[in-house]
């Protein structure tokens, strides 16, 4: 049987995530800071804010995988290193923790958002952020370098980029890199980009579509991009927005 770790399975997109491979009979190994109501094969408590925390997880986790289900995340209510840190850093150290775990072919799938959609105005930051040779000096390099708006959007704006620009390495290795960008998901974490992006913005996006996402519908497409299916996508971020990002970036709203 196939054999997957997915970080934030105790919550949301998650938890759906692990449902979901569970159903289908996989191996699903949890790495969260709470314990995961799925009947998973292995949880390991772990805080993704921490390289120590994150390496000593990996260290209790035995064996190779097919795929790497990076989900967690925390939204801009958080202190904005924790979010930087778990958002953007944690997503990297894991990712690279898996050249070695990875069986051929396995794939990483990272949830970054529809909030990163402004890194190509930021590119040059995000390059030197991502130059970076480890953690904490990523975590050192935003200390130094605050930057404007809110540090979800900036954490997921470096998050996509990484994404994008880490496929053909992942292919030279026989592996997969792609991105799911999830526009709002009804998930506890809605409430929290209310108070950060506003309640107009995302009870706007919910007027204009009748509904926001389940974390099924974001589900549905990780696990799509973990398959044999996706086998030609790499390095690519997928919307998954009932239309929003398209619609804005042709004008029509
Ligand atoms: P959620 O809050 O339901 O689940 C997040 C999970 O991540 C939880 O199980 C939580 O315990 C875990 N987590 C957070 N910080 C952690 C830490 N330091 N250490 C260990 N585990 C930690 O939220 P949801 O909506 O399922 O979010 C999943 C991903 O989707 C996140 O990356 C989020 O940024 C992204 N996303 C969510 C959207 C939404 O509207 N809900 C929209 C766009 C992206």
């Amino acid at each position: 049987g196939k054999r997957y770790l997915v970080t934030g399975s105790a919550s949301g997109i998650g938890h759906s995530v692990a449902e979901k491979l569970l159903a289908a009979g996989a191996e699903v190994v949890s790495l969260d800071r709470n314990e995961p109501t799925a009947a998973v094969t292995q949880h390991v408590k772990v805080d993704l804010a921490s390289r120590e925390s994150i390496d000593a997880a990996l260290d209790q986790v035995e064996g190779t995988f097919d795929g790497l289900l990076n989900i967690a995340g925390v939204p801009g209510t958080a202190p904005p290193e924790t979010v930087f840190a778990v958002n953007s850093l944690a997503v990297r150290h894991i990712a690279e923790a898996f050249f070695e775990r990875l069986n051929p072919g396995g794939s990483v799938v990272v949830v970054s958002s529809t909030a990163g959609f402004g890194w190509p105005e930021r590119l040059e930051a995000i390059r030197e952020v991502l130059a970076t040779d480890t953690f904490e000096e990523g975590a050192q390099w935003f200390r130094d370098h605050p930057q404007t708006g809110n540090t979800y959007n900036w954490s997921k704006e470096v998050s996509t980029v990484y994404i994008h620009s880490m496929g053909l390495a992942f292919g030279d290795m026989g592996f997969r890199i792609n991105g799911v960008l999830p526009g709002p998901v009804q998930t506890p974490i809605l409430q929290d980009f209310r108070d950060t992006m506003g309640e107009d913005t995302i009870d706007g996006l919910e007027e204009l579509l009748g509904r926001h996402a389940t974390p099924e519908d974001v589900a549905d497409v990780v696990l799509f991009l973990a398959s044999e299916e996706a086998r030609w996508i790499n390095g690519e971020c997928i919307n998954v927005d009932g239309g929003t990002s398209g619609a804005v970036l042709s004008g029509s709203v």
